[in-house]
């Protein structure tokens, strides 16, 4: 079996190298493709991935490339895990809309959306290029914003593709060792869109949510986008589902927006001057030539468990047996307030078949369901703006977008983000 992954150069490839060194797959080739400007990184990455091998006792073959076509062909998965611009544009996500009053990030708001029309051409032209050089590929997105990404490659016809988050694992451990059960457990059942899911939690097949919420197992990792907002007492148990951490964006926007602006004027800088910091820590070790595993300093990336995440849907796309994960794939009605053609956050049965959506035990809960609603189509808007080049559909989204504060700073984001990201985005007409 060959894996090709894309953006090979991250600091995340390690992790993703040690997930796969222990998959029960017949992995035989990992191709890591980047750009020229990442060669460097690759190169430092298969090195030490070819330790990580050794020290497993594992044949698999790590190939560098820049051939992006070359390391596709024939690829049983395809994993997407660039950043369009590098850091350098992440950077700019998070500072540029911080001057219209709203919060900078990197999948949420207008700083997601800035990333998505980067990323959107891109992803386009690998699924073309896995279309026609690897027809049974299935490719599996993490690049951000990773749901809107799914959706451009739904939209243009890519059935093949589901988009996946580490967040839905990180809430089945949270609610592991907040329910105090074993993992077998315990049944989580996510509803929404990526980065902005509500949780149920079913424990020996009961619902256990309001109890898991009451044990305030997840309220410190909640609080830490809005850390000074002033919660109502019990905020967290009221709503009645298990909040992804993203949502705070949404439920306290002024408290994440003077965080954002703290960390945009300290020295430290915003996350992605963190991240580069935490990155030239981790190159150094990766250039050790002694080093043969994963250094316990990449747990300073948000990205925890995506390894996870990536083996379990390979190993479930390749079984017979059905396995149910949650993944970014499309509704088809099983999220009724969402139009079939949405694609979603939600659980989904998996094996060698494909991928078939739950449908949800209950309805959205209302609040939620508002939010989830206005974002879905600011996605659509997105979506189309990218692909068409349609600045009024580029207008549109951010508009639509419910942490935009109307039309005058939806035109201003967009005349200022456009003007940073000339050099990536479409020519919107
Ligand atoms: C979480 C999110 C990812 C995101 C990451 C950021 O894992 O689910 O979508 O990419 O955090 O981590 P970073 O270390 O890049 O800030």
């Amino acid at each position: 079996m060959k894996i090709c992954v894309i953006g090979a150069g991250s600091s995340y490839t390690p992790e993703l190298v040690e997930g796969v060194l222990a998959a029960p797959l017949p992995i035989e080739e990992v191709w890591l493709a980047d750009l020229p400007e990442g060669r460097e990184r690759v190169e430092v990455i298969a090195r030490l991935a070819r330790r990580m091998a050794k020290r497993a006792g594992k044949a698999v073959r790590f190939v560098p490339t820049e051939d992006r076509l070359r390391a596709i062909e024939g690829a049983a998965f395809v994993l997407n895990q660039f950043r369009v611009g590098l850091l350098r544009m992440r950077s700019l996500d998070e500072r540029l809309p911080l001057r219209h009053g709203v919060v900078g990030q990197e999948t949420t708001g207008p700083g997601g959306f800035a990333n998505a029309m980067r990323t959107i051409p891109v992803v386009r032209q690998i699924a073309e290029e896995v279309a026609l050089h690897a027809q049974d590929a299935w490719l599996l997105n993490f690049t951000n914003p990773a749901g809107l990404v799914t959706q451009a490659l739904v939209d243009l016809g890519h059935r093949r593709a589901v988009g996946l988050c580490n967040i839905p694992r990180i809430t089945e451990r949270m609610v592991v060792a907040g329910a105090g059960v074993p993992p077998d457990a315990v049944r989580i059942s996510a509803f929404g869109l990526n980065h902005l899911t509500g949780t149920h939690v079913f424990v020996d097949g009961q619902d256990a949510t309001a109890m898991v919420l009451a044990s305030g197992a997840a309220e410190a990792e909640l609080r830490k986008s809005a850390p000074d907002a002033r919660l109502p007492e019990g905020f967290f148990p009221s709503l009645g589902f298990f909040p992804n951490p993203y949502l705070n964006y949404f439920f306290f926007p002024q408290a994440t927006y003077r965080h954002a602006l703290e960390d945009a004027l300290s020295p430290e800088g915003t996350r992605a001057q963190r991240v580069q910091a935490i990155e030239a820590a981790l190159f150094a070790h990766y250039r050790q030539e002694d080093l043969d595993e994963k250094p316990p300093e990449l747990s300073q990336r948000g990205g925890a468990f995506y390894s996870e995440v990536a083996v379990n849907t390979m190993v479930a796309l390749s079984s017979d047996t059905p396995c149910e994960l949650v993944l970014n794939i499309e509704n088809h009605g099983a999220i009724p307030e969402l139009p079939d053609e949405a694609v979603v956050e939600r659980n989904a049965l998996v094996d060698r078949m494909g991928v078939r959506p739950v449908s949800c035990e209950e309805p959205m809960p209302r609040v939620l369901g508002a939010i989830v609603q206005a974002v879905k189509e600011y996605e659509f808007l997105t979506v189309q703006a990218a692909l068409e080049g349609s600045r009024r559909k580029a207008r549109e989204a951010l508009l639509a977008h419910p942490l935009v504060p109307g039309a005058e700073a939806a035109e201003g984001l967009l005349a200022d983000l456009a003007a940073v990201n000339a050099e990536f985005w479409p020519v919107l007409r």
